[in-house]
């Protein structure tokens, strides 16, 4: 079966995003390299915590009627999400908030209800950052990384993540729902990557598989700075296979990768310039 990856420039989405939302978030994202315990964001005023360029935002996003809860490319190009926080709850009203309590936890809190907790963690944070990677971290008190987005993708990853033995990509139920839709892409310990209908996960129902076995358990994926999307041996040594070739760095650009709502994955690339053009008009606004 032929190999499920493409190169696609998505200007066209860039315009259209242009339309759609340079009147929904208006300065409403704060820079804001460490977050400290007490910092709280809501749905419609400071809803996003930015890193440190400005690039990536880890806070509330539109979805439906309501908010959810994720990382995404800030401004105009909210859009592009590319982690979601509990992605199978509902998304809540505009009267939600997300607290890094004084106590050190992460959680949505909605009014008469209980607390959504965004972690899982069981030990308390000292502060967390949004760093420009788009890996969304928790530190604790002797300043060690206790949470990252990146060790819980949903169904991207992006340049210098890493898929590794035992992790999936789901791709999402539509273009704007991000909870778990219909198709996986699973790092498997066997050292295959493997491609199934998110119901039947057995050799027998897989569209697409890497043929990577007779490499040994414990292979991953690999997404690098330039589009390069290949698989590493358990060694991290050997590259086992190439998905898509690096691109000439010719000018910056931000790759991810994603398992989309068709159960392709491809590797997308945006052009930094064009990014940066496009939030100077969305500010100028
Ligand atoms: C963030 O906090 C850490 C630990 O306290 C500190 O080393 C670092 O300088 C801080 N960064 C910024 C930008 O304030
Ligand atoms: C939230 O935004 C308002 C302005 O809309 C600002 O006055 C306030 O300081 C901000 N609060 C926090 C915690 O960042
Ligand atoms: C919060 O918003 C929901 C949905 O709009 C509404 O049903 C609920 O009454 C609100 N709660 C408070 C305390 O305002
Ligand atoms: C922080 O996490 C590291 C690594 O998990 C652990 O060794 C250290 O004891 C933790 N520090 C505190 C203050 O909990
Ligand atoms: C793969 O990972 C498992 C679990 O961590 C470990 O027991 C096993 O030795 C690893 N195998 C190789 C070839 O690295
Ligand atoms: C990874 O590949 C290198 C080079 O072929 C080999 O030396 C190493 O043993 C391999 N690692 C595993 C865990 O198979």
């Amino acid at each position: 079966m032929a190999i499920a990856t493409t190169l696609i420039f998505f200007l066209v989405i860039l315009s259209a995003s242009l339309h759609l939302h340079t009147n929904t978030v208006q300065a409403q994202q704060r820079r804001q390299s460490n977050i400290t315990l007490g910092s709280t964001l809501t749905p419609t005023t400071n809803s996003s915590w930015l890193s440190a360029s400005g690039l990536y935002a880890f806070g509330f996003y539109q979805e439906g009627n309501g908010y959810a809860v994720g990382v995404f490319l800030a401004g105009i190009l909210e859009k592009t999400v590319v982690w979601t926080a509990n992605r199978d709850n509902a998304p809540v009203p505009s009267n939600a908030t997300l607290v890094l309590t004084s106590g050190g936890w992460l959680v949505l809190q909605q009014p008469q209800s209980q607390d959504t907790d965004i972690t899982g963690l069981t030990q308390r944070a000292s502060y967390a950052s949004m760093l420009d990677s788009g890996n969304f971290v928790l530190y604790n008190y002797s300043h060690n990384i206790i949470w990252q987005s990146f060790d819980h993708p949903t169904d991207t990853i992006l340049s210098r993540q890493i898929l590794l033995a035992g992790q999936d990509l789901i791709s999402r139920a539509s273009e704007t729902d991000y909870s778990t839709g219909i198709f996986r892409l699973s790092m498997q310990r066997d050292g295959h990557l493997v491609q199934y209908p998110i119901s039947k996960s057995s050799p027998s129902t897989a569209y697409w598989a890497s043929g990577t076995f007779m490499y040994g358990d414990n292979c991953s994926l690999h997404l690098d700075g330039d589009g390069h999307l290949y698989m590493l041996n358990a060694t991290g040594t050997t590259n086992i296979k190439d998905l898509s070739d690096a691109e000439p760095t010719m000018e910056e650009k931000i790759y991810r990768m994603a398992v989309d709502v068709d159960g392709i994955f491809r590797v997308y690339s945006l052009r930094r310039a064009l990014y940066n053009k496009l939030r100077e008009i969305e500010r100028a606004n």
